[in-house]
């Protein structure tokens, strides 16, 4: 960007859970760059301060600890965004993610289930429970929420995550029309196999992870991908766009 250049989130404050992660950490990266300031939350302290550091120094860029499964640590996190930065206009939910735990129903056990659950689905209902306010307060806002291919395709072995991903992409719609009177806006991007940290390890092990990558069109979708979408849905440019679920798949749930 020259000097003169506005960001294309310029003036915007950013929520941004599991923003250690490979795609949260690429999220954040992008939305500096644009001119956003961002709370870079993660459960794990240390990464989410790493990943800060990657975006620039704390007048953007705001480390947290924040564990979206709890109504106390969600809250911390956004009163922390609003005591450093003023306000809150986007909420990004990336905290999530399957394990190799997951499986078929008559396979998968109870732990995991409630596991992908609490993490993908109840953290996402918190955070926007706790955040829908602050938006409301800035006047209105974006919230951008992680589906997964696997809630607009079959994918064998996966039935915990793709139970709690559903209930993402069904969650988003509904409050898409809940809040529109708001002036708040939900989506959910739908990512196909993205190669950050964690799934280049769950491709390694698990063969069907592989057959999925191979089927790509354009090649494996890469964090940045992501990051691109998000800045699209977190940006005015998307101002008359809600309650849609983005698939980002390099075209893997078009077969
Ligand atoms: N990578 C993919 O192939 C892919 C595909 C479909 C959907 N997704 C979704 O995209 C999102 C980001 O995935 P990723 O690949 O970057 O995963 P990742 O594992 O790299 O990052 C997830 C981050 O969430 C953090 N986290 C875990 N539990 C948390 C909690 N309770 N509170 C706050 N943070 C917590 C982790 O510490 C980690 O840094 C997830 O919701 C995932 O389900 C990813």
């Amino acid at each position: 960007m020259g000097d003169d250049a506005v960001g294309r989130l310029e003036g915007k404050v950013a929520f941004v859970t599991g923003a250690g992660g490979g795609i949260g950490s690429e999220i954040c990266r992008q939305f500096v760059k644009e001119g956003a300031r961002v709370f870079v939350g993660d459960i794990k302290a240390e990464i989410a301060a790493a990943a800060a550091e990657t975006c620039g120094d704390a007048s953007v860029a705001l480390a947290g600890q924040v564990d979206v499964t709890t109504a106390e640590s969600v809250l911390a996190g956004l009163a922390h965004t609003v005591q450093a930065f003023g306000k809150i206009d986007i909420l990004c939910n990336a905290a999530g993610g399957s394990t190799p735990q997951d499986a078929r129903v008559t396979d998968a056990p109870d732990e995991e289930f409630w596991r992908a659950i609490k993490l993908d689905l109840y953290g996402t209902f918190l955070v926007c429970k706790h955040g829908i306010p602050e938006l409301r307060k800035a006047g209105g806002g974006s919230i951008i929420n992680f589906s997964s291919m696997v809630a607009l395709m079959s994918m064998p072995e996966r039935d915990c995550y793709t139970a709690a991903k559903g209930g993402v992409s069904s969650m988003t719609r509904s409050m898409a029309h809940e809040y529109a009177p708001d002036r708040i806006r939900v989506n959910a991007i739908a990512p196909g196999l993205t190669l950050s940290e964690r799934v280049r390890h769950l491709v390694e092990s698990r063969p069907e992870a592989k057959a999925t990558l191979d089927q790509c069109l354009l090649g494996p979708c890469e964090p940045i991908d992501m990051a691109y979408m998000a800045l699209y849905l977190g940006s005015d440019e998307s101002r008359r766009v809600t309650g849609q679920i983005y698939a980002v798949d390099s075209g893997v749930t078009i077969y």
